[in-house]
């Protein structure tokens, strides 16, 4: 038996939720016990699927708890005290479907108001199929509750308990999930790394819409998916970020400075006001023309008359006036949406543009980029082309941030 381990008269409020995993827990709470943590179950109604309250309670020897409202529970103990009255809260399994309540602070079962009421340090140890860990729902969950300050072990990978179905979604082994329980009590749990911190960095993304007329504009297909996630992945780094956006439809990224903007001009103007910076990602799918001048009303259709012509002029290059600025930011990024010499197209972009790196990607329409979850880029820089599998946007931004962060501590 291990001496003097941290979890040593602790108390941890253990979650099992609704997985054929829950069957290691009942090790992991011998364990915890053996180590003198004081364990308290809780049981999902999924989880009582798999195994009893029964022995859950008999191996911790406490009472498990199952339901919100249980007026002799709530008298007894009542769930706000459950929440706060324990030095850890370890959710092991973590189901998908548990993650996503926490993601979205629903509180419908027991298990969730505690999770949404607690202020201890949280602890998960997912367990799903691998195709649900995949999901860009999951990823998404779980990069908020990151960001919500939630840790995370695991999961592994390996067989899953579906025959033939192989890959990440494991619950990790019993004695990682304490080791990891008992760094965190100790705070020696490795807070996510910083390479940034102390670095201001500048995003675009999104399109920019440019006015015909008071109701009508030119716009592009640009979600703003991917600049976001960029955004969000530099300040997940410690980087200080300034996220100039166009008009897009989804959530500014936590924390991130905003600033919405609809014109090109209007894009370049808050850029050059977050100078100066160490680094600047352009993502922005600026519009190259905007209409010479714009009608001030709404221009009307005359029975018989022809169309009215649209004289178009050039936009300003954002990332071009960056890449030559007085206040060049050291690392200047670029990406270029090429549909076809996607190569050769980014490689003059690296050049005419100023820029040390331009991230190439195929938004043909049958890649279903534009818009989409998933991003194929090809890194481009001086020194030659790297391709990347494809992968989630959020993949793509967390690897390119860490990449950017390792060029400028160079
Ligand atoms: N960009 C910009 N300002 C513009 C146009 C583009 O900052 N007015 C930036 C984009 O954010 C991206 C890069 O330049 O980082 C490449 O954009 P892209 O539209 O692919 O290149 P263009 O220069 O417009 O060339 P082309 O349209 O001929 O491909």
């Amino acid at each position: 038996m291990p001496h003097a381990s941290p979890l040593a008269g602790k108390r941890i409020l253990l979650i099992l939720a609704g997985g054929i995993a829950v069957y290691k827990s009942l090790d992991l709470i011998r364990r915890l016990r053996e180590r003198g943590a004081q364990v308290r179950p809780i049981m999902t109604e999924g989880a009582q699927a798999f195994v009893t309250p029964l022995a859950v309670g008999a191996l911790a020897a406490d009472k498990v708890f199952t339901e919100l409202f249980s007026r002799e529970d709530e008298q007894d103990v009542g769930h706000i005290r459950l929440a706060r009255g324990c030095d850890l809260v370890l959710i092991a399994p973590a189901t998908a479907n548990l993650l996503a309540k926490m993601a979205q602070g629903l509180a419908d079962d027991l298990a969730s108001t505690v999770l949404l009421a607690t202020d201890r340090p949280v602890l998960a140890a997912p367990a799903m199929n691998p195709h649900m860990w995949a999901h860009p729902a999951t990823r998404r969950n779980v990069a908020r509750m990151v960001e919500d300050g939630i840790r995370f072990v695991g999961p592994g990978r390996g067989e899953m308990a579906e025959r033939g179905e192989a890959g990440e979604g494991r619950m990790v082994e019993v004695l990682e999930i304490v080791a990891a329980a008992e760094a965190l009590v100790t705070g020696t749990a490795p807070s996510a790394p910083q390479p940034l911190k102390g670095r201001k960095a500048v995003v675009t993304s999104g399109p920019t819409h440019e006015p015909i007329d008071p109701v009508r504009y030119i716009a592009n297909r640009s979600s703003g998916k991917q600049g976001h996630a960029i955004a969000a992945a530099l300040a997940r780094l410690g980087a200080e970020v300034t996220l100039v956006s166009g008009p897009v439809t989804i959530p500014d990224p936590a924390g991130v400075r905003v600033v919405h903007v609809e014109q090109a001009r209007d894009m370049l103007a808050a850029v050059e006001a977050a100078l100066p910076a160490d680094l600047a990602v352009f993502v922005a799918a600026v519009a190259d023309w905007r209409v010479a001048d714009a009608a001030h009303g709404k221009i009307k259709k005359t029975p018989g008359e022809a169309p009215p012509p649209l004289q178009l002029t050039e936009n300003p290059d954002i990332l071009r006036t960056i890449g030559h600025h007085g206040q060049r930011p050291r690392l200047v990024v670029g990406f270029a949406a090429e549909t076809d010499d996607l190569l050769a197209n980014a490689r003059l972009k690296l050049a005419r543009k100023g820029a040390d790196m331009i991230v190439a990607n195929d938004v043909s329409p049958e890649t279903g980029v534009m818009g989409g979850a998933r991003n194929s880029v090809t890194l481009v820089t001086d020194a030659g082309a790297e391709a990347w599998p494809e992968m989630d946007k959020d993949e793509v931004a967390h690897r390119l941030a860490e990449r950017l962060a390792k060029l400028l501590a160079e």
